[in-house]
This record gives structure tokens, sequence and C-alpha cells, in this order.
């Protein structure tokens, strides 16, 4: 039984050692601890030896299942922590990779200069006065200068939601609301969306933007305006661009002019992106008709003033080269990215 014993030990010690995986590790306890294992099977003999033998050979049976226990519980400790480096090493993390952004979203190049042109004339002490795209014809059309049947509006056709309620052909509606609600001095810009039934095209669209501006004070003259304009302008184009006023009408203004600003890519020589004009027309501009100042309650023989409304896709158009306005509602992510 001794013999047995031992016996059972050392193959137990090699067979041990050789397991690789811990199942087979498991089976191997059951083959020699379990009830119907090696050791149980050499305990059961027992009974057959004397009482004198007994005790020593309980004894030595006693270790030799302890030697079985802490071997195999070592075993299978390192087992495990063997497949746990293991699986460390698949699952390694290279966190010196760079990681994927997730994409935010940026500023429309329409908003990015509307942006730039509310801080220039904030700078200026303007403030920004904003006011309703659907608008009554009396503020788009009637205050303004333009009774119902006068012939510039029909440059100016829009949408109409009843007979006299439209979508605001320009934002000078805005004028008149200042003019009601405020007392002069007035200094405001008024930027936002307007609406002409105009057929899409490389240069139209029945949607585009405007920034309207009013000045009304004593002594207001057509210097400011100038003044005004071309230090918006410096601060879009640089400190080397020049403007030019031209005569014009406007129903609103007394006088009226269209303001160009120098081609900035051929500085006044005349190139193709001007049609060699060396200026390019950008907005619209005179000193406030008195009627209009009369019409909402302003004393024109004590006040004046001026106002002008640019278009704003023109601007953008020319800053940043684009050819083409169907680019800036399109929402192209290809167009638009380059805006990043
Ligand atoms: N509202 C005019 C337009 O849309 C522009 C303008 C504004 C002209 C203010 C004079 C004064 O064409």
């Amino acid at each position: 039984m001794k013999e047995q014993l031992k016996s059972i030990e050392e193959r137990a010690r090699e067979a041990v050692s050789a397991v690789t995986d811990l199942k087979a590790l498991d089976e191997l306890r059951v083959k020699l601890l379990g009830k119907k294992g090696e050791l149980t099977a050499i305990l059961k003999q027992m009974g057959k030896l004397s009482a004198e033998e007994r005790p020593a050979m309980g004894q030595l049976a006693n270790q030799v299942r302890s030697q079985l226990e802490t071997m195999i519980s070592d075993k299978t400790k390192a087992l495990q922590e063997a497949a746990q480096n293991a699986r460390l090493a698949a699952e390694t993390i290279d966190i010196t990779m760079p990681a994927k952004k997730p994409e935010t979203g940026h500023l429309h190049p329409l908003k990015i200069v509307e942006n730039e042109i509310r801080e220039i004339f904030l700078g200026m002490g303007f403030s920004i006065a904003d006011g309703p795209e659907v608008e009554y014809d009396y503020y788009n059309f009637e205050a303004l200068n333009l009774p119902p049947d006068h012939p510039a509006r029909d440059t100016q056709d829009t949408f109409y939601i009843t007979d006299n309620i439209l979508l605001r052909t320009q934002t000078s509606s805005v004028q008149v609301h200042v003019m009601e609600t405020q007392k002069p001095p007035i200094r405001v810009i008024s930027p936002g969306r307007v609406y002409r039934s105009d057929a899409v095209d490389a240069t139209h669209s029945p949607l585009f933007h405007q920034v309207e501006g009013l000045v009304i004070d004593k002594g207001i003259t057509m210097a400011d305006l100038k003044g005004t304009l071309e230090l918006l302008m410096q601060r879009l184009y640089g400190d080397d661009c020049k403007i030019r006023l031209r005569p014009h009408h406007f129903p609103f203004t007394e006088p009226s002019a269209e303001v160009d600003v120098m081609c900035f890519n051929c500085h006044g020589a005349g190139c193709r992106m001007c049609k060699n004009e060396g200026y390019i027309e950008l907005l619209g501009a005179g000193m406030v008709h008195p009627w209009v100042l009369e019409n909402s309650g302003i004393d024109s023989s004590v006040y004046s003033g001026f106002a002008f409304g640019l278009g704003l896709e023109r601007i953008v158009m020319r800053r940043y080269q684009i050819s083409d306005m169907r680019l800036l509602f399109e929402n192209d992510v290809r167009f638009l990215e380059q805006f990043r």
C-alpha cells in the first residue's frame, strides 16, 4: 500500500506538470482525488490492514492527499495566470495611435461673414435690429415710398401670402420698424433673409440675405455714408480697398447711389473677374428720403440720415472667390468643409 501511495504521488507529479489547460487539469483531479479516484480506491483497502499498521498508513495517505491537492491548486493558479497574460497580450490597445475624432459642425460661410460684419458695426457703435420675414406690404413697400402702383415693385416681385402680407423683398422694411420705435440718434444694422420670385441661377436665388444699415441724427451727410461704407469694405477686403459711389435711384433715398468696391483681383485695373470695370457693384445706399422720415414720425427739418442695403451673398462670393451662388445653398459638404 505504501508503494501504491508513493507511486500515485510520483505519477501525479508528472501528469500535473504535463497538463496544459484547466479542463484537463480538472479531469486529472477527479481521476486522482474523486470519489471513484485512485486515492479513494487505495483508502478503501485500509480496512484490511492490521490495527498497528493503520495509523501510520493513514498518516501517509493524508500526506499524499494534501500533496496532490497542493500540486493541483498550484498548477491551477499557474494556468489561470498564463491564460490571463495571454488575454492581456491579445487585447493590448495601442494608446499611441491617433484617435478617430467625432465630426463636429462649423459655421456656414454666409454666417462667418455676417458675424464679421456684425462685429465691424458693433465696433462703430451700431446695434443690431431684427424684423419679420413675413411682412406687411406697408413696411416692405408703402412706407418706403413705393405706393401700390409704383413700377419699382416689379423688380422686386415676391411671394404674397395675402393681398397685403408678403415675404419681405428687402431688409429696408426694418428701417420703418426701427424709426417707429426708436428716437434719433439711431445707428442700427439688420441682417436677415429676403425673398424675391427670381429663378435660380449662378447669381440669383429666390432666397438671399441682406444687411440693412440705418443712421439718423442731426447733421448726417453723404460723407458719413461714404466714410462708414469705406471703413466696412477696408475691414472686409483690406486697408487698400477703395469704394466708388454711382448715382442711382431708390424711392426711399434721395440722393441715392450704388456702391462699387475696387476689384480685389486687379485693384482697379480691370480684369475678367470685374468684367474689365475695375470695380464691382456691391450695394445700394442713399440719404433717407424726407417723406420716409416723416412717415415714421421723425422731423425731417431737424434730422437727416443715411441707409444702405448690401447683399451678403455677393460679399461672401467676392471674399472666397465663389463663382456660383448655388454653392451657398446646396449644402454639399465637400464645398462647406472648406470653411472649417
Ligand atoms: N433695399 C435696396 C435693395 O434691396 C437697397 C437699399 C437699401 C438702397 C437702403 C438704399 C438704401 O435693392
